[in-house]
């Protein structure tokens, strides 16, 4: 206990044992513990670094746009090579040999819903939950290519219980308990802008998941990644929680990397304009990067080829392909040291009197390590191009930009497309808008082609200002 009480002091830390005294046995148990956990002299260091100074991104002089693969092939000896990857993407798959793995442990804040986001009723008909359409797409995957396809969902402290809860109240939506592992990723405490941490309640710090760019750490720790290896599973396929369109079992995508000897692919979105929110991929020294849109420099941002074209066209759905065997490297010893990512806060915590109050101002930084930082430690990766009105919907707000309106609109856009390519009339307003409400089961419909077989054998009729549920 002195060691520690020498330690805090030295930090410049005591004051979070100011009511050490008042707490039971238990609670003094858990708070030690909590403090033995933290590397203060590390915290010290990251305080220098990026609390009592903003940090500053350093853009290299010689970067350049990153190549990618284009949404079609070019030539033909890339169409050459998208039918190898297509077929190699599936042979992968049959043999069970990709899973699915969903970050799901962020807080969720501009969502404002008091749940973890993957509880969130997203789909626009039969309100089923993000993490409902997920389980039903990877129940279809599993019956497509008759393969175990297991699905990792990384939660943190803050959510891990009540998403656990979502699962066994909803019997796991069907599928078998076993082939979905859930694992929490690490947290880092907060920093006040004096360098003190913060305490949020008597017994315990005021902590935040420590970022996406955890998910690699947390599946080595976790045991997630010993068991991929034990089930010969050899490609992950990563997305964020809050994009239902995204293709989990993408064939071309899987079977590129494949090919490539790509330890970590990205699939980009062609930005629609320079100061979209997407991260740039960027490429220097050899070296793949994303640079995110806040820290690019304006003359790069609009940048423009010969033809008019944005020259870094290429922005990031965070949509990856990573290789089981990259991230064991990465996290051998047991640590990875992705650079941190500084985001001002207000952050709830203890005030004079001890009570647990929400700041009117930011006082406090999280720190965030980000997933697209490995890109760069990887020995070979690749871009994919996608087509964003079936890949990509962001919900990160209720209404307007990346909202759970937009969602909706996009998963019933998308549907109706799958619709229409398979003969069906779908009815539209004069400006083209759908004039009624879609949405295919994932359970039974995942990709125009499952669409055009049921079709082959099934009426669909749909009339003005219906609301259509087709399972
Ligand atoms: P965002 O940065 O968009 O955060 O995360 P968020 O939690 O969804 O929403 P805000 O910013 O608080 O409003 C992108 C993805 O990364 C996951 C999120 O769950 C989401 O799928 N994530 C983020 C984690 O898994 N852990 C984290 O620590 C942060």
């Amino acid at each position: 206990m002195s060691d520690l009480l020498n330690t805090l002091e030295k930090y410049n830390q005591s004051h979070l044992m100011k009511y050490f005294s008042e707490l039971n046995a238990e609670e003094q148990q858990n708070l030690t513990a909590e403090l033995e956990s933290i590397n203060f002299d590390n915290i010290a260091k990251l305080t220098a670094e990026y609390v009592l100074k903003q940090p500053e991104t350093h853009i290299p002089a010689d970067l350049s746009p990153a190549p990618f693969f284009g949404l079609n092939s070019k030539n033909d000896a890339e169409k050459e090579l998208y039918s190898q990857a297509l077929e190699k993407g599936i042979e992968l798959l049959k043999a069970g040999k990709v899973a699915a793995l969903t970050v799901a442990g962020g807080q969720g804040t501009r969502l404002g819903y008091d749940g973890p986001k993957g509880t969130y009723p997203i789909s626009p008909v039969e309100n089923k939950t993000f993490f409902q359409y997920y389980a039903e797409t990877i129940l279809r995957i599993r019956e497509k290519y008759n393969c175990d396809f297991k699905w990792y969902v990384m939660t943190s402290i803050l959510n891990n219980d009540a998403t656990i809860q979502h699962f066994e109240e909803n019997n796991y939506f069907g599928l078998d308990q076993d082939s979905v592992m859930f694992f929490a990723q690490g947290t880092m405490p907060c920093i006040g802008y004096d360098g003190k941490l913060l305490l949020n309640s008597k017994s315990s710090l005021a902590k935040n998941p420590d970022g996406h760019g955890g998910t690699l750490l947390a599946l080595k720790k976790s045991g997630a990644l010993a068991e991929m290896a034990q089930n010969g599973v050899e490609y992950i396929s990563y997305f964020q929680i809050d994009n239902p369109l995204v293709t989990i079992a993408n064939e071309l995508f899987i079977g590129l990397s494949a090919l490539k000897d790509s330890e970590m692919s990205a699939i980009m979105l062609a930005k629609t304009n320079a100061f979209e929110k997407l991260g740039n991929f960027c490429v220097s020294d050899n070296k793949l990067s994303i640079i995110e849109y806040s820290d690019m420099p304006e003359e790069l941002a609009t940048a423009t080829d010969e033809n008019g074209v944005l020259k870094f066209i290429a922005g990031s759905p965070a949509i990856h392909i990573i290789s089981r065997e990259f991230v064991e490297r990465l996290t051998a010893d047991g640590t990875l040291n992705l650079p941190w990512h500084r985001a001002d806060k207000k952050v709830p915590c203890l005030n004079e009197e001890g009570v647990l109050a929400t700041p009117k101002t930011e006082n406090a930084v999280k720190l965030e390590a980000f997933i697209f930082d490995a890109l760069p430690l990887a020995s070979k990766t690749l871009i994919l191009e996608a087509d964003r009105n079936s890949e990509f919907a962001p919900t990160k707000n209720q209404t307007g930009v990346d909202s759970v309106e937009s969602c909706r609109d996009m998963l019933m856009e998308r549907d109706a497309k799958w619709l229409e390519n398979a003969g069906v009339t779908v009815p539209r307003n004069e400006d083209g808008a759908l004039d009624c409400k879609i949405e295919l089961s994932p359970l039974k419909f995942i990709d125009a082609e499952d669409v055009k077989n049921y079709c082959a054998s099934n009426t669909v009729n749909i009339s003005a200002e219906d609301s259509i549920y087709l399972s």
